[in-house]
């Protein structure tokens, strides 16, 4: 069988559009809203030829797979690659990249360690940390918001709230990109995540060894479960590289998104600061608008259909989250950034039973931060071009001059 990105060529079933694209074009990566909107424009499902896929990129339909894990597998890979055809680039997550019945015992595990309760009780640090960063960089004056403030503020809470001995800002970044980058095609943006996964693998899979971490963190908890025969001690380790693969790069973005967000629309800003109440919508609204994962995918596990059309078991499918959040038929005027929209059922942590199992603390880091500006920033003023960062998977800045003017 002849292999496209490690994966079965399909023949696409008659009246599917034919788009001779590249998705994973970096300049697309970099803007990708015109993409987004052809891709919505052709209709509920286009054949890439390129690689051999399906996208998806309107709404109701990006929702209705992503979240059908019955005929669309998560085992096989949520990248181009499928792992039935091809050896994975590393050993699989054994909660985002396996099925039920393995994803419900991993997946309960991990909700219980995330759960609303036990992030509560990291709020206290969240927000101490928060001004420590933001009295720090209103003192600095002009700053890269995405080293200064988007990294750096997550750096400082998550692996604390991990328990972890051991934290390098570079590698904790590096590896969450590596991860996300190797989903796509076997692209320069690929190779570089392969390359530099083989430097900081070792590091990370070391800094989640039980000895490396205290005992009254996240890491201690899910250990715990390996303790009681919940899962294996090598299981609670994956289980810890999860939360670092899935856990900083991703928090980052969103930190960095919403920053972005607000220097643009500076009358948001003061809605903000005016209605405190708001902050929990605005960072709902800036994940919909911005959209930090913005393309996933799914193997069809055995011969389905998709919109009234035939898809066959083997086909990558990929869930553009990105168009699906910005889909005017969902959101009427989704390209206005709008902090009391309340943007109910955005794709940004996913749908079904795969959503993210971090979203209460990214939440709770969002809050922090965003909470503390308000308090403290009267404005917040770009110093310089923002530019993003091309990633297969995550839609990210590459740096941001910003300036915080003190209330
Ligand atoms: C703004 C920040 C975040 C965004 C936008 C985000 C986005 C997502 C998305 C879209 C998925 C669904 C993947 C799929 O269905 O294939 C997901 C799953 C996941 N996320 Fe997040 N995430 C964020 C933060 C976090 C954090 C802080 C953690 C860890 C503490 C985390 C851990 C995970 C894990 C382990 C999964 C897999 C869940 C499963 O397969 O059951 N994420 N995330």
């Amino acid at each position: 069988m002849q292999l496209i990105e490690g994966h079965k060529p399909i023949t696409p079933a008659d009246g599917i559009p034919v788009w001779d694209i590249d998705p994973f074009d970096e300049a697309i990566l970099s803007d990708p809203e015109e993409y987004y909107a052809d891709l919505r424009a052709k209709g509920p499902l286009v054949y890439i030829p390129r690689y051999s896929i399906l996208a998806l990129g309107q709404y109701e339909t990006t929702h209705k797979v992503f979240s059908d894990h019955e005929n669309f597998v998560s085992s096989r890979g949520v990248g181009l690659n499928d792992f039935k055809l091809e050896k994975p680039w590393r050993p699989p997550s054994i909660i985002l990249e396996v099925d039920p019945p393995d994803h419900t015992k991993t997946r309960r595990v991990m909700s219980r360690t995330l759960s609303p309760k036990v992030v509560k009780t990291l709020a206290g640090m969240f927000r101490e940390t928060a001004e420590q960063v933001v009295d720090e960089l209103i003192e600095a004056g002009t700053f890269d918001a995405v080293t200064d403030l988007a990294e750096r503020f997550p750096v400082a809470v998550f692996p604390r709230a991990v328990g972890m001995r051991d934290v390098d800002q570079r590698k904790l970044v590096d590896y969450g990109a590596c991860v996300f980058n190797a989903m796509g095609p076997d692209n320069r943006l690929r190779r570089w995540a392969l390359e530099r996964n083989a430097e900081i693998a070792p590091w990370i899979m070391a800094a989640c060894a039980r000895d490396r971490l205290k005992d009254d963190g996240l890491g201690a908890m899910i250990y715990a479960c390996a303790d009681e025969g919940e899962i294996t001690h090598d299981e609670a380790a994956m289980l810890v590289r999860s939360f670092l693969s899935a856990g900083v790069d991703t928090t980052v973005t969103g930190i960095g998104n919403a920053l972005w967000c607000f220097a643009q629309n500076p009358d948001q800003w003061e809605a903000l600061r005016a209605d405190p109440r708001l902050t929990r919508p605005a960072i709902e609204e800036t994940l919909r608008y911005t959209s930090p994962v913005h393309t996933f995918g799914r193997t069809a596990g055995r011969d389905t259909e998709v919109a009234g059309f035939p898809v066959e078991e083997g086909t990558k499918v990929i869930c553009v989250l990105g168009a699906a959040n910005l889909d005017p038929d969902k959101w009427g005027d989704p390209q206005t950034f709008r902090i009391d929209r309340r943007p109910l059922g955005h794709m940004a942590f996913g749908a079904g039973i795969h959503g993210c199992v971090g979203q209460n603390i990214a939440r709770g880091e969002m809050e922090a931060l965003l909470s503390v500006m308000a308090e403290k920033v009267a404005r917040i003023e770009p110093a310089g071009e923002a530019v993003w960062r091309p990633n297969n998977a995550i839609h990210a800045l590459d740096r941001m001059p910003l300036k915080l003017i003190p209330r």
